[in-house]
């Protein structure tokens, strides 16, 4: 059988010309999307606390630049974006981690830590970054789907993960015309996941396997994926995109 409608044309890179930035480019879904981005064409920049990591990560993906530094360091973040040379089309942060605890056990300033600290990171970016990223590119913050379901163990986690959508929406209306967009994963199969899961992480796994509607494991490559499209595509800001294969309406 042929094909009526012949050669499928070859498509143009979706970043070309663009520029990324990946605060926490050095693992996980920060690598994975710097990776991704380079395969459309995209300069990137990336950043991360440890300098080797990052030096083999910049290789890995053919970075243009790297920074080491803690992005709660707000004047090194600052210093950052000021000594970044021109302009930046998008921004995904992937820096920092969940903290899990019951409610009552947990110390009153660390409560109040794991409650502000992925809005106040998502404001310090921004600040630092709105003067210099182009109308029309994104800021790209993490929540999760996890956080959304109550449950023993979770403690502050899931107020803290409420808080998020309508912090990126509010955003997105001030900065515009630079966009605004959270991304939302369940469980994603990464060095986190490894570290926090130690030796449990085949068990969990499994049991995602067996659970979620679409039958495996999520990657950072697909997370990835999602972070390049919503660069990619200018009508969205404001918006939460959960990633977590249905995982939030199962038991998984
Ligand atoms: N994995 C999951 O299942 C999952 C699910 C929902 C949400 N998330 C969120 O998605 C984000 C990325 O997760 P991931 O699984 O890709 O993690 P990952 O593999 O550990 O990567 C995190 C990256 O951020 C950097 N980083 C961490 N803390 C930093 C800090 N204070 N300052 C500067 N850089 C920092 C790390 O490098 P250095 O350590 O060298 O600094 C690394 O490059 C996290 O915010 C996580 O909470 C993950």
């Amino acid at each position: 059988m042929t094909s009526a409608g012949g050669p499928v044309p070859a498509r143009e890179p979706e970043l070309a010309g663009q520029t990324v930035v990946l605060i926490g480019g050095s693992s996980g879904i920060g690598l994975e999307t710097a990776r991704r981005a380079r395969t459309e064409g995209a300069e990137v920049v990336i950043t991360g606390r440890d300098p080797g990591r990052l030096r083999q990560a910049a290789q890995e993906v053919g970075a243009r630049q790297t920074a080491a530094f803690d992005v709660g360091d707000t004047a090194a973040l600052r210093g950052f974006f000021q000594d970044l040379p021109g302009q930046v089309d998008h921004v995904l942060v992937t820096a920092g981690q969940p903290r899990y605890a019951p409610l009552l056990e947990m110390d009153p300033d660390l409560v109040r830590l794991t409650l502000s600290e992925h809005v106040i990171l998502g404001l310090a970016v921004a600040r630092s970054a709105v003067g210099r990223m182009r109308p029309g590119g994104t800021l790209l913050l993490m929540g999760g789907t996890g956080g959304r379901k109550i449950g023993q163990g979770l403690g502050i986690a899931s107020a803290a993960t409420a808080a998020m959508p309508p912090f990126v929406a509010a955003l997105a209306l001030e900065i515009a015309p630079v966009r605004v967009n959270l991304i939302a994963p369940g469980f994603v199969d990464s060095p986190l996941s490894a570290k926090v899961l130690g030796d449990q992480l085949d068990a969990r796994r499994a049991e995602l396997r067996a659970k979620l509607p679409i039958g495996r494991v999520i990657t950072p490559a697909d997370v990835a994926a999602l972070a390049v499209h919503i660069m990619v595509n200018t009508a969205l800001t404001g918006a939460t995109y959960d990633i977590d294969g249905g995982q939030q309406f199962t038991s998984a």
